[in-house]
């Protein structure tokens, strides 16, 4: 049993600062979890605490059921795998992977055999006499996650451990590790800044912002339905555009207004959108719902071109709203947007051009609490 549990777990630095705040997470047995989040908000800290490397201040760890704040690192059969590799330069890479099972004086027969199939697993086995120095970052990678594995453990911590690595590498040490956990079955916690690891490597993902975990769900549930503007903006690029506007009513139905458009609500939303009536929102909108071609439903928006991004499979267009001058008041900024638009789709600078934008997948969000107001999610949620 691996399952780790988080109740209320808080760290409290020594000079005052918290390095997390009060996360309960339930983490199951055999189950991929990804950390998201910006740099400083605690994602680190979190895995040192499951690890047993760093301390807890208020509440209880427990893994397979057991509570082990008090269990040192040793005793709790978590490997841990950092960014900085950090393997012995002077020894090969048998010897790199087989250290720890040595020095707990495990029999040398049992640690070659141990070496041999985590070697085979990961394609390390001709670099097995080599020094670290004579080997790739990939490869140095793949002997710290070999060092991990024959230790057979309970779970897997991995603190960005892709991080170093070129795009390519990167991409295709992605799908060795998600290769791995199927094949391993064992718990993962893998830490990243990456938007494209954290939405297609795990089961779910924990956002994290300043010590505390915002939102957990699994990768598409957590796209489709943002809790709030942080997460809204986090995990995609472009981001969601998000632009200040107004819920009024018209006639039997909703509007949503902005500087230079006026998007009508969807019936399935009326209902729930219905109080905002009267209110300002924030109108949340991804980029790939704003589309070059009507459809019947759509809005149309006019938008000045202010760039177009070719990056091969599509283009970005990003876009000015409305006249610019916000409405009269000149210090109101020029609103912005992006749109994903076809590889086939150019328009000079300048420009204006019209959008269609699709409101279904729209959302409202509190401009005072950045928290996302609650409607039927469009996901069907299959388990
Ligand atoms: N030993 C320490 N003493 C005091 N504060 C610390 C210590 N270690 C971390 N912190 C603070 O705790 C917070 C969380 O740090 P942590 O290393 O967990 O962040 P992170 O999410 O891993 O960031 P990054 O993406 O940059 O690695 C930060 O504000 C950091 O400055
Ligand atoms: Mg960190």
């Amino acid at each position: 049993m691996s399952s780790i549990e988080l109740d209320h777990v808080s760290k409290l630095y020594a000079n005052g600062a918290y390095g997390v705040r009060d996360v309960d997470l339930s983490i199951g047995d055999g189950e991929f979890v990804i950390f998201l989040g910006p740099s400083g908000c605690g994602k680190s800290t979190t895995l040192r605490m499951i690890a047993g490397l760093e301390g807890i201040t208020s509440g209880e760890l427990r893994i397979g059921g057991r509570c082990v704040n008090n269990v040192a690192p040793r005793d709790r059969n978590i490997a841990v795998v950092f960014q900085s590799y950090a393997l012995y330069p002077h020894m090969s890479v048998r010897d790199n992977m087989g250290f720890g099972l040595k020095m707990r004086g495990v029999a040398r027969a049992v640690i070659d055999e141990k070496i041999r199939d985590a070697a085979g697993l990961l394609g390390l086995t001709p670099y097995l006499d080599r020094r670290p120095a004579a080997l790739s970052g990939g490869q140095r990678q793949r002997v710290a996650l070999g060092r991990a594995i024959v230790r057979d453990p309970v779970a897997f911590l991995l603190d960005e451990p892709l991080s170093n690595l070129d795009a390519q590498l990167r991409a295709e040490m992605r799908l060795e590790l998600v290769k791995l956990h199927r094949r391993l079955g064992r718990t993962i916690v893998h830490v990243t800044h990456d938007q494209v690891e954290a939405m297609t490597m795990g089961d779910r993902i924990c956002i994290m912002r300043d010590g505390r975990m915002i939102q957990v769900g699994k990768p598409l549930e957590v796209y489709a339905d943002p809790v709030d503007t942080f997460v809204a903006r986090f995990l995609a690029t472009p981001p969601m555009n998000l632009v200040p506007a107004r819920v009024e009513g018209r006639g039997d139905g909703l509007v949503v207004v902005g500087d230079g458009f006026t998007v009508e609500v969807p019936p399935m939303h009326r209902p729930a959108y219905a109080p905002l009536a009267g209110r300002a929102v924030i109108f949340g909108l991804r980029p790939e719902d704003l589309h070059e071609a009507p459809q019947p439903g759509f809005a149309r928006i006019e938008v000045a071109v202010v760039a177009m991004e070719s990056l091969g499979v599509e283009n970005i267009l990003v876009g000015q709203l409305g006249t610019g001058d916000g409405g009269g008041k000149d210090t109101a900024k020029p609103q912005e947007i992006s749109a994903r638009l076809s590889r086939h789709f150019t328009a000079p600078v300048g420009a204006r051009v019209p959008l269609y934008l699709d409101p279904l997948p729209m959302h409202l969000f509190d401009p005072e609490t950045t928290r996302a107001f609650p409607r039927p999610s469009l996901r069907l949620v299959t388990n």
